[in-house]
């Protein structure tokens, strides 16, 4: 019999392509690829990219210098970089590290086998096309493999916005929707294997219309599958926030009380100058309208500090924005100019100014999420139970606003969903003790 070969698959960015990287190893695992989590140990090595920052896109190319010696050790080693650097700079990866032997786009997954099969034969193989088809129709059938309690779910992919400092729209391209019925036929596989929560995903999650009554209506339709216990979804952009998605905070007890809802900015001239297309006001109205929905949303955000021309006033827009809206967490980042984007033309502040900005912000993000996650002492939430935690005897789960909570393990198995009552606030996570009937 002959030996399988080995796949080492490492993912960088966003939880959409965590979901690729799944799809990509059950794709090859119909060519007879097996994974393996050591890079010396693989026949084939793909680094699934992101481009989204500078310092993103560095790694990929620093992380391909470290496998020089395996590939020499290794001539048949094959090596792939597959997610939206590949997309974004093809060819030059060929050229800046010639031992790459396969490039593939985002929108190219579905050809993954094909490509792989012409790596192995000594051929270079590039894929960064935009096909007009559904590549998720293409890739192989989830293997029957038992999962554990959360999954990811890609409904929709792209982005039409244009926000002036992303490269997103050039690497994943226009907004589609995956067909509804392919999306909850996956979601009852899922459940069939342990499944218990799905995060829906899309780079702008909540323009998807496959569905009538567009994501709102898919989400209904997904909480009538029994066993699915929580649905989440991520990442949304705030004009696409509507009113049926609103109510559905309030109607769907499966949908989470959770949001993310970048803003990137405080000051309108900023947004405008970023083309979010809306204003801070605009965005702080929709919040209140989603809490008056679900009073105990939490809502996370993204900040972008250091945007081109942001004035110190700008700033402290930002930080009022954030002192009104009170996340429960949020992702800050220094502007980082991407090549080819809007942005990337025009006056840049100094990194200085940037990295005491960032601080600012940070510390005020910090306050607001300790101050939210100390408010859980003493309620009641739902834990959906995940592994073991940290300590002996304990187990760890999330709470349905996304904490992680560490219990006393008694009789809880991964996939349960308890009633747990918080009994302290720690440094990263929440202790508490379960609510028994
Ligand atoms: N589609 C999502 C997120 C896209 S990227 C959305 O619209 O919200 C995730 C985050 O990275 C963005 O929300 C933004 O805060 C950050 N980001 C994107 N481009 C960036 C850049 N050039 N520099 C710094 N941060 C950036
Ligand atoms: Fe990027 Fe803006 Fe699209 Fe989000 S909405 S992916 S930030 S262009
Ligand atoms: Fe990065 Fe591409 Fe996601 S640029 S954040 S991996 S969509």
């Amino acid at each position: 019999m002959t030996q399988p070969k080995k796949l080492f698959i490492k993912t960088y960015g966003c939880q959409m392509n965590v979901y690729d990287s799944e799809r990509m190893s059950e794709a090859l695992g119909g060519e007879g690829y097996v994974t393996t989590d050591r890079p010396d140990d693989a026949d084939m090595i793909l680094l699934n990219t992101c481009h989204i920052r500078e310092r993103a896109a560095e790694k990929v190319y620093s992380e391909l210098g470290r496998y020089k010696s395996l590939k020499a050790e290794k001539p048949d080693l094959k090596i792939g970089v597959a997610g939206c650097v590949a997309q974004a700079e093809g060819e030059e990866i060929m050229r800046r590290q010639p031992m790459v032997d396969l490039v593939v786009g985002p929108q190219s997954y579905h050809r993954l086998p094909e490509l792989a099969a012409r790596a192995g034969a000594g051929a270079k193989a590039l894929d960064t096309e935009f096909p007009e088809e559904d590549k998720f129709a293409h890739l192989a059938a989830r293997p029957k493999a038992a999962r554990g309690p959360t999954a990811f779910l890609t409904v929709q992919e792209g982005c039409d916005k244009f926000c002036a400092f992303c490269v997103v729209p050039y690497t994943r391209g226009a907004e589609v929707s995956r067909p509804a019925d392919r999306v909850i036929a996956e979601a009852h596989d899922l459940v069939k294997r342990g499944v218990r929560e799905i995060t829906l995903l899309g780079q702008n999650v909540n323009a998807y219309h496959g569905h009538e009554g567009g994501l709102a209506g898919l989400i209904h339709a997904l909480a009538e599958i029994d066993g699915l216990l929580r649905i989440r979804f991520t990442t949304s952009h705030p004009n696409d926030m509507d009113d049926a998605l609103i109510a559905a905070h309030g109607e769907c007890e499966k949908l989470m009380p959770y949001l993310h809802l970048p803003v990137q900015a405080g000051s309108d001239r900023i947004l405008k100058r970023m083309n979010r297309q809306h204003t801070a006001e605009e965005y702080v109205r929709l919040i209140e309208r989603l809490r008056a929905a679900r009073p105990d949303l939490h809502l996370s955000g993204d900040f972008i500090v250091g945007f081109p021309e942001e004035t110190e006033e700008d700033f402290q827009a930002t930080l009022d924005l954030i002192d009104e809206v009170r996340y429960g967490s949020a992702f800050s980042f220094k502007y980082s100019t991407r090549p080819g984007t809007p942005a990337a033309e025009r006056d840049q502040l100094s990194e200085e100014v940037k990295d005491e900005r960032l601080q600012r912000l940070q510390a005020l993000l910090v306050k607001h999420q300790r101050a939210a996650q100390d408010a859980m002492v003493g309620r009641e939430v739902g834990v959906l139970f995940e592994k073991p935690g940290r300590f002996a005897g304990q187990m760890v789960g999330k709470s349905d606003h996304l904490h992680a909570v560490h219990v006393a393990a008694d009789g809880i198995a991964p996939g349960d969903l308890r009633r747990v009552r918080i009994v302290e606030s720690g440094p990263n996570s929440l202790m508490g003790e379960l609510v028994t009937l």
